[in-house]
């Protein structure tokens, strides 16, 4: 342990109010594209963080078109100290056919923390709140006990990263460009805090995150919708051309079949695949994740695990414009349907080199369809695949810290993660210091889907790994 006792004690002591300050932070409906709350909910950080004694600013975006809702926070400036830059986000996903139990409208029940069995569940409980509010409880822990804090932090929490954090690069591209009075500039190392377990048992450390590139296509046929009795088999539908179309991005054995994609990607080495085999993680464990239903690909533990995270994958996530209530029969031909669909992108897959391919492969395949609609492919964002370097005294003090909290028979897996979080690479990039993910949450959370929820012990034991990990690096030469 590296830690004073009194820190530990302090967390034990204080549950209660840590799960309050959680319940409180939920409470901000802060969906990314809601942005009078995701400024209220800046508001409250700020206070919060002030009140632990942190210098809070916001700053000035240099591209006032999109202002990336960043807050900057700064506690420590001891020179003989090191410095980590910690990064999570306060904006959420929204809480459309919110499933979770509570009293109210489903919007209400989503903002509404409710413990039940040891879980809390809530949109934004684990991701990313949970962590973001363990910082504060760290924070608290050090000022009400007052051991001075072992590093300086500097804290930068975003509001938009679940919208692909617009604007924010530009912030970290132009305050490196400051130099000595840039936000960044004493920074060791990086502890990006947004990520999950692998599993319901194991702690892990992440080392990489899959990027991702994401497509609309349009499709417009007549101007308005048609009955399909009086004009099928007169007109060329939208529809029959999107599923078309749609079926030539990818195999239902997740294998993505636009020409050049695949082909990028080297294949997995011996020594590769046998880490995966290494880690620990089965089919058992997906099956949670999927409700007990056994739609996996395959139950080859170590193929699972490089689908998510060594290879590309492509998902469709579904097409507007049709019938979304199932009263009564449509017999309608749509008139203008919008599909959605993205790429998740490892080395040296990029938004930029992905994009020309899976526009220009669209388009071909349109063209031999003989169509008379119109079909656009919008390109609508992305970011960047990253791996880091796992054997930096950042991954050491953070094994060294999971261990003390949950283990050494418990040492965390290294792990790469299938989902996105661009800023990795413009961390690891811009600032040319280590990044890590550490993680609070576990596999079965829920992030993003109608039942997010963060364990109680997650939360707890999360907020105590993260102290002793600033003390773990401290130690570090
Ligand atoms: N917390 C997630 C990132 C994540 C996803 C980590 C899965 C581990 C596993 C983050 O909030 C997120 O969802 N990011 C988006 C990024 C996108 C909008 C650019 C994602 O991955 O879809
Ligand atoms: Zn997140």
């Amino acid at each position: 342990m590296a830690a004073p006792p009194q820190f530990l004690e302090y967390i034990n002591l204080n549950k209660e109010a840590f799960i309050d300050r959680l319940r409180d932070a939920v409470a901000h409906r802060s969906v990314s594209t809601d942005k009078q709350k995701v400024l209220k909910m800046r508001e409250w950080l700020q206070q919060k963080l002030t009140e632990q004694d942190v210098i809070v600013s916001f700053p000035e975006p240099p591209n006032t078109d999109e202002p990336p809702y960043i807050l900057l926070g700064k506690i420590g400036t001891d020179a003989t100290k090191k410095t980590v830059l910690v990064y999570s986000h306060y904006d959420v996903m929204p809480v459309d056919g919110w499933n979770g139990p509570g009293e109210g409208t489903p919007e209400d029940r989503a903002f509404n923390l409710y413990r039940k069995d040891g879980k809390m569940y809530g949109r934004g409980s684990s991701d990313d709140k949970g962590p973001v509010t363990g910082w504060i409880n760290v924070l608290e822990a050090h000022k009400q006990k007052n051991p001075p804090l072992p590093v300086n932090i500097r804290f930068i929490f975003e509001g938009n990263e679940e919208i692909g954090s617009p604007g924010l690069d530009d912030f970290i591209a132009a305050e490196v460009k400051k130099g000595e009075n840039g936000f960044f500039h004493s920074v060791d190392c990086v502890c990006i805090t947004d990520n999950y377990w692998l599993t319901t048992r194991r702690p892990v450390l992440t080392y990489g995150v899959r990027g991702i590139a994401y497509f609309t296509m349009d499709i417009t046929g007549a101007t308005d919708d048609l009955h399909s009795g009086l004009y099928g088999r007169m007109i060329h539908e939208p529809m029959t051309d999107m599923v078309k179309l749609l079926s030539k991005l990818v195999e239902p054995s997740g294998e993505i079949t636009i020409p050049g994609v695949e082909a990028q990607v080297p294949p997995p080495t011996d020594d590769e695949r046998k880490e995966y085999e290494l880690m620990d993680y089965s089919v058992t464990d997906l099956r949670k994740d999927t409700g007990g239903r056994e739609v996996e690909l395959t139950e080859n533990h170590a193929d699972l695990l490089m689908g998510r995270m060594r290879f590309p994958s492509l998902s469709i996530h579904g097409i507007k414009g049709t019938f979304d209530t199932d009263d009564g029969l449509k017999t309608i031909i749509p008139a203008n349907i919008s599909a959605r669909f993205s790429l998740r992108l490892v080395d040296p897959l990029t938004p930029d080199n992905i994009k020309p391919i899976v526009i220009d492969f669209l388009n071909s395949e349109f063209k031999k369809l003989n169509s008379k609609n119109k079909m656009v492919v919008h390109y609508q964002g992305g970011g960047f695949p990253w791996v880091g370097d796992r054997n930096h005294y950042n991954y050491k003090a953070a094994e060294a810290a999971t261990k003390t909290i949950y283990g050494a028979s418990l040492k965390p897996d290294y792990t790469r993660e299938g989902g996105s979080i661009p800023v990795s690479l413009t961390f690891s990039n811009l600032l040319g210091k280590n990044v890590l993910l550490l993680p609070m949450g576990q596999s079965d959370d829920g992030a993003h889907t109608k039942l997010e929820k963060l364990d109680e012990d997650n939360y707890i034991n999360g907020t105590k790994v993260f102290g002793e990990y600033l003390y773990e690096l401290a130690r570090m030469q």
